[in-house]
């Protein structure tokens, strides 16, 4: 079977150098945030070109706290996609805040920037795009909308590591930034982890202590955090993956070429707007017979998955925001027609001509 992502080929290739930080680590008997955490932090904040990292448990744990840090929570409205991961709106909801679906563009995924204003009410807060797929979301319309509404821009970055638009990072444009290192992330770890990337001191300050107690250390608690550290030895593996990630995603680039290449003219295929630099975290096609193809793709021993089957407006675990059928219609015909192909830095181009050949097939 052609996996979706092939995390075995890709650590037998780093296999000495994982297993040298990890030991350095059991022998350090450093566990917790020590001086891996700190060095990622140091390295994510500088290739951002942001002044703080601060290393947490998960991108979910990342989005809440960077929220919650901003200082937005029970009573305010925060704007944000409805198609995306659960997680994004979980985030939202820990914090009292109530998310308020905005539709997307047909051809990113990613929030219709245009559209955001529609939505603003006097409890708005804050504006949370998600860069979808590994493309940046309309930040420049994003951050101008804030500015005239001064409202608190946070980036879920979950899934664009790497990422940039108009030569910024993503995660370096908002008021926040929050990145997972789920393990088939663009930069993943073996296990769960997650980081916030910020400029404003203060903000970051608070993010810090909620990740850890509420504390500033030594059993002085300034207010109610969380037990939310990114552990050590993930910190310690995700050094080692950060040492390759723009080879790994210039690869994710050279495949969607590929890909691109193929499949243009028979499916939708994914595209890169003026000025941005996707990163294919996920390469997600659209097409109409959608059921069809990812059928044909089983028979032929080829994964492939519908991120996302159904929009979180109609999730059953949301049904008390009240959102119906037809509210977001473009997210609702994406839900019906994605399918993300398998996607990693290691994909071999023959896998790729062969998966193209059973989708032109069909
Ligand atoms: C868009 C998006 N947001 C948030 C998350 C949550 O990250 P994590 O799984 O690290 O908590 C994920 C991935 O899992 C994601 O894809």
């Amino acid at each position: 079977m052609v996996p979706m992502v092939d995390l075995r080929k890709q650590f037998r290739e780093i296999k000495d150098e994982v297993f040298k930080v990890i030991t350095e680590i059991l022998e350090s008997s450093h566990y917790i945030l020590g001086a891996k955490v700190s060095e990622l932090e140091k390295k994510i904040a500088e290739y951002n070109n942001v002044k703080e990292a601060i290393g947490v448990a998960s991108g979910t744990d990342a989005l809440h706290l960077a929220i919650d840090a901003l200082g937005v929570g029970e009573g305010d409205e925060v704007i944000t996609t409805p198609f995306t991961f659960f997680a994004t709106v979980e985030a939202i909801l820990y914090t009292g805040a109530t998310p308020v679906f905005v539709d997307i563009e047909q051809d990113t995924f990613n929030i219709d920037a245009g559209r955001i204003e529609e939505h603003i009410t006097d409890r708005t807060k804050a504006i949370l795009p998600v860069h979808l797929f590994g493309h940046p979301a309309d930040m420049v319309k994003i951050r101008e909308i804030a500015r005239r509404h001064r409202l608190k821009v946070i980036e879920d970055c979950a899934q664009a590591f790497g990422a940039g638009l108009h030569k910024k990072k993503a995660g370096s444009i908002g008021d926040a930034g929050c990145f997972s290192f789920y393990p088939s992330k663009n930069l993943g770890g073996y296990g769960d982890g997650g980081m916030i990337t910020l400029n404003n001191s203060k903000v970051a300050g608070i993010a810090r202590e909620l990740r850890n107690h509420g504390s500033k250390g030594a059993y002085r608690h300034e207010r109610v955090g969380f037990n939310s550290r990114l552990d050590e030895i993930q910190a310690g593996i995700l050094l080692v993956k950060f040492g390759h990630i723009d080879e790994y995603n210039k690869k994710r680039r050279r495949n969607a070429a590929l890909y691109n290449g193929l499949l243009s003219g028979i499916v939708n295929c994914p595209v890169e707007r003026k000025g941005a630099y996707h990163v294919y975290h996920q390469y997600t096609i659209r097409s109409g017979k959608r059921d069809k193809i990812q059928q044909k793709l089983k028979e032929n021993g080829v994964s492939s998955v519908v991120y996302y089957p159904v929009p979180l407006h109609l999730q059953k675990a949301l049904k008390f925001l009240d959102y119906r059928k037809g509210d977001f219609p473009v997210a609702e015909k994406a839900a019906r027609e994605v399918l993300s192909l398998p996607m990693y830095p290691e994909l071999e181009g023959e896998t790729i001509v062969k998966i193209a050949g059973i989708i032109r097939e069909v």
